[in-house]
């Protein structure tokens, strides 16, 4: 069975949506849920799902190999950015090469970079007038969303549309198909 590792820094829904795709899959699972932030929503779903979930600061991340080991412990396949929001340290990218993807909410390389996560992408996206949008799932590098593009997926803007009206529709596209690109990947490693 491969073992799936989800990263994220807020809600959650993503991280959620992954673990029940693959929770009666005998091929795949998600086994552990990792977040930044010890009051992130994502931690309260991982209990309700019975999943196992750790928090870890600033230092145990950057600074040492505490989040690195609990990895290895944990001897993932995958690991999966899902709304996290900290730039990936190299010793983990070092020790997994191909092996961490991210989700980013629009058009990669368009509003792609450090700060551009969540609705700071949809509302610089309605300002600037773009006429569609979308989702890129993409191999995580030590820059901020420059990896290679494994997978995109568009909606149109329509004249009225606002930031959140537009995270409804990115986050649908995401739901769509974060859980099948990555059952694809886990297929052919
Ligand atoms: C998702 O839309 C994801 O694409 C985005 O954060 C949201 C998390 O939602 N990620 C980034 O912006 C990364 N730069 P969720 O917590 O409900 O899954």
């Amino acid at each position: 069975m491969k073992r799936i590792i989800i990263f994220a820094s807020g809600s959650g829904s993503n991280a959620q949506r992954i673990t029940e795709f693959f929770q009666d899959r005998k091929d795949a699972q998600v086994v552990q849920i990792l977040s930044n932030k010890s009051t992130a929503k994502v931690l309260e779903r991982a209990n309700n799902l019975k999943i196992s979930a750790f928090s870890f600061n600033r230092s145990a991340f950057y600074e040492t190999d505490q989040v690195l080991n609990l990895i290895k412990a944990t001897q993932p396949d995958l690991i999966v950015l899902a709304g996290f929001l900290w730039l990936f340290p190299k010793n983990i990218i070092a020790a997994y090469p191909g092996k961490i993807i991210n989700i980013h909410p629009a058009l990669l390389p368009a509003y792609g970079g450090k700060g551009m996560y969540g609705a700071n992408v949809h509302k610089a996206v309605v300002a600037a007038g773009e006429k569609e949008s979308g989702i890129t799932i993409h191999e995580v590098t030590a820059e901020y969303d420059k990896g290679a593009v494994i997978f995109q997926a568009k909606t149109q803007l329509e004249p009225e549309e606002t930031a959140a009206s537009l995270a409804a529709k990115i986050h649908k596209l995401e739901y769509e198909h974060f859980p099948r690109v990555i059952s694809e990947i886990l297929e052919k490693q």
